[in-house]
């Protein structure tokens, strides 16, 4: 969204939000022969948005309009060109060593790819004691406590059957029970899924969001879940929020977003899933086509508009649209909705 006092529906009152993210960019350099400058990939371009304690938020968006980098700076992996990202308070460009360390600690990450994100060459008590020996416990009785306490939480029962385990030994659907045990083992306040289901068998798909849900319930986690599947967020999440070419361009709390979604590319999105909600039956266009933006050269304007049912010739392909608020709690970037 493009001005951040627009941005974010308000926290609820009297709270203050536990992550605050101001008008973010993260830029990456493209180099050709590894010195010659070759472009600028606007991965996350001018992203604003809050998160409170306990509060599950959905970001939606296809493929490559950078969902993955704005996980990944708000990590803390990558390093943002500009803007910033507070979390209970505390600006994460100011964190250095035994502060960064405990931020790690307190913000869980669950990668797309469990298969990529185990280490194939640890038995799964090694991989889950990694994290406890970082993070200072090193004590061997308080390691297995936590240890087994975790995955019998996510769901691997009895834990003795599954600690001895390499990942190989294991299916998709139990890697990821694994790596959300390790999100989980530091207590963190804040996870991050990211594309949690989108390796995994179908099958298994309902069975793991349903445990994220269940975590993020039961531990009052703030909740990151990212996705290019619109159809998964309904049940699991509070509010949700359209990326679309490094860009957020509609937020609203999920029902609102769902049945009056007011993008047109949400809108696409919603077509491309059927008929998502009986009430919305033939109101939305199919997806539309054309390619997603190039974030080396984004389209000039709207970011959507060559793409856009809707759009008007000498606006939307020239100017950026500002961010507006047409109905309660659900700013949207775009020129056609006032
Ligand atoms: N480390 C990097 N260096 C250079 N470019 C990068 C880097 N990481 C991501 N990109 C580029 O940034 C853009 C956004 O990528 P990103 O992985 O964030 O998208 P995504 O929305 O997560 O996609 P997907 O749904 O496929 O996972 C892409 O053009 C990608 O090639
Ligand atoms: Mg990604």
């Amino acid at each position: 969204m493009t001005s951040a006092a627009q941005t974010s529906p308000a926290p609820a009152s009297g709270q203050s939000s536990l992550l605050d993210v101001h008008r973010l960019r993260t830029h990456f350099e493209l180099r050709q022969w590894g010195f010659l400058r070759a472009g600028t990939v606007h991965a996350v371009d001018d992203v604003s948005f809050q998160l409170n304690a306990g509060e599950a938020v959905a970001i939606v968006g296809e493929s490559g309009c950078g969902k993955s980098s704005l996980a990944r700076t708000l990590l803390g992996l990558y390093r943002p060109t500009s803007g910033t990202v507070r979390f209970a308070g505390e600006s994460l460009s100011d964190l250095r060593g035994g502060a960064l360390k405990a931020y790690r600690a307190r913000v869980g990450y669950v990668q797309q790819d469990p298969y990529g994100a185990l280490p194939p060459f640890l038995d799964i008590r090694r991989i889950l004691a990694e994290p406890l020996i970082v993070h200072g416990i090193r004590n061997r009785q308080e390691q297995e406590r936590r240890i087994d306490a975790a995955l019998e939480e996510v769901g691997l029962t009895p834990a003795t059957d599954t600690r001895g385990k390499f990942p190989h030994q294991l299916s998709g659907g139990q890697q990821q029970r694994v790596v959300i045990a390790r999100a989980l083992l530091l207590r963190p306040s804040m996870l991050i899924a990211d594309e949690p289901v989108s390796m995994l068998d179908a099958s298994v798909r309902v069975e793991i969001l349903n445990l994220l849900h269940r975590v993020q319930q039961d531990h009052r986690l703030a909740l990151i879940y990212i996705t290019h599947d619109l159809s998964t967020v309904r049940h699991y999440v509070d509010r949700a929020m359209v990326m679309y070419g490094g860009k957020i361009v509609e937020q609203a709390p999920v029902e609102e977003l769902l049945r009056h979604p007011l993008h047109p590319y949400t809108e696409a999105l919603l077509g491309a899933l059927g008929d998502p909600d009986p009430q919305n039956a033939g109101r939305f266009r199919a997806v539309p086509g054309g390619e997603p933006p190039s974030l080396v050269t984004p389209p000039a304007g709207c970011r959507f508009h060559p793409r856009c049912p809707i759009a008007q010739k000498g606006l939307c392909d020239s100017r950026e649209p500002s961010t507006r608020t047409p109905r309660p709690n659900h700013p949207v970037d775009c020129w056609m909705r006032e």
